[in-house]
């Protein structure tokens, strides 16, 4: 990969260049590791130091515990990892020297919040991991900076409420995960301007509506996670401009309501995931278009765990089943609620007999 280990030499060489801020202690470590690569090459890493990579296209530092965060970091540094130090905040300026920075991962801390200036000073940032640390906001304009940004990830964190402008300025996103907060509503508007988006995971959290319009400005989404809220109803806006959608996961919801259209826009969707919702019946004309005739539902569906009412109001739902039973998961799982006759069937085994 042209990637060398243990360059610390380098580093510490332009630290020295300007010792004026230079933490004691730090610099210290750094000559114990410099003076541990040169005499024993090979020898496991110093704990107390952040591994540091080099390349052609800039350095890589690591910062796991116990290593001690440096106050300062190469100029060039494109990727910094600061994680599992459970820090409530981030050293002051860690950002303010590294203009060229594309990775920023600092999963696996505590912080609560974060300044509005926080990425001013890394305009060329694609990549943000905050996963599973206490965010509760996001503070407004964060992102003006960010044209660049391109993966954000936000999951496991204490969100709860997001202003519709919060994400302005985010101009390449391609995959948002928001997924594992405390999300009840989103703001209509909240996606209007992302328009490269693919990937968006909004799963595990509290939703109990979707705005209607919410995906009307991420035009390409190929995955779409929304399993794991308390969603009721699927109506027919929501997912109408989603022509590209392939994966589409539902399950873990309270759904006893998926409107005829809902699935209408999607042309190619690979992967349909219902399972354990409240639905006890589907209109008519829901499946067409979904899986064979027309094509195939070629990575599967899953419908089990519903309370199914196994009347003449399946009919559609039963002839789809039997032309798509190969892609049919937890078909075990998958059974009448309802009426008392045919109570613990399997959907596919009424079916069958239809
Ligand atoms: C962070 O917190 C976790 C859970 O409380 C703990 O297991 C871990 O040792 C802590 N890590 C540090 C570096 O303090
Ligand atoms: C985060 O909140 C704490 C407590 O309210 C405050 O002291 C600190 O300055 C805030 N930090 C930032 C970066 O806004
Ligand atoms: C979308 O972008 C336009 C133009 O930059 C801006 O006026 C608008 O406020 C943005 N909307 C959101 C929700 O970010
Ligand atoms: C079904 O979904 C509920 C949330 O609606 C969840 O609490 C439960 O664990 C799920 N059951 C299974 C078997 O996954
Ligand atoms: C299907 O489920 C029933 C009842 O839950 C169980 O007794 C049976 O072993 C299962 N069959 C298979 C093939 O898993």
């Amino acid at each position: 990969m042209g990637q060398k280990e243990a360059t610390m030499s380098s580093w510490s060489q332009e630290q020295n260049q300007s010792p004026g801020g230079l933490n004691p202690h730090l610099s210290r470590t750094l000559l114990l590791l410099l003076l541990s690569v040169a005499s024993a090459q090979g020898d496991p890493p110093n704990p107390n130091a952040c591994l540091v990579f080099q390349s052609v296209k800039g350095t890589t530092v690591n910062c796991h515990p116990p290593a001690e965060i440096p106050r300062r970091l190469p100029t060039d540094t494109v990727h910094l990892a600061v994680e599992f130090f459970n820090l409530t905040q981030l050293p002051a300026d860690i950002l303010r020297g590294t203009p060229k920075l594309q990775e920023l991962h600092l999963s696996s801390n505590r912080l609560e919040n974060l300044s509005a200036e926080f990425l001013l000073p890394v305009p060329q940032l694609k990549v943000l991991d905050l996963t599973r640390n206490a965010l509760s906001r996001l503070p407004r304009g964060l992102f003006r900076g960010s044209a660049a940004l391109r993966t954000l990830v936000l999951k496991e964190n204490r969100l709860h409420v997001l202003e519709a402008s919060c994400l302005h300025g985010l101009q390449a996103l391609e995959h948002l995960d928001l997924s594992e907060n405390r999300l009840r509503t989103l703001p209509a508007g909240l996606l209007a301007n992302l328009t490269d988006l693919r990937v968006l995971d909004l799963s595990n959290n509290r939703l109990e509506t979707l705005p209607p319009d919410l995906l009307r400005g991420p035009q390409q989404l190929e995955r779409l996670h929304l399993e794991g809220n308390r969603l009721r109803a699927l109506e027919d806006d929501l997912l109408a401009p989603q022509k590209d959608l392939r994966h589409l996961f539902l399950s873990d919801n309270q759904l006893a309501k998926v409107a005829a259209n809902a699935f209408r826009g999607l042309r190619w969707l690979d992967f349909l995931d219902l399972s354990n919702n409240s639905l006890s019946s589907v209109p008519k004309g829901l499946w067409a278009g979904l899986g064979r005739p027309t094509r195939d539902l070629q990575d599967g569906f899953d419908l089990s765990q519903n309370p199914w009412i196994c009347d003449g109001n399946l009919r559609d739902l039963f002839r789809w089943l039997v032309d798509n039973k190969d892609k049919m998961f937890f078909r075990n799982d998958t059974r009448c609620a309802a009426p008392a006759a045919l109570k613990g069937w399997t959907l596919l085994a009424v079916a069958e007999s239809h």
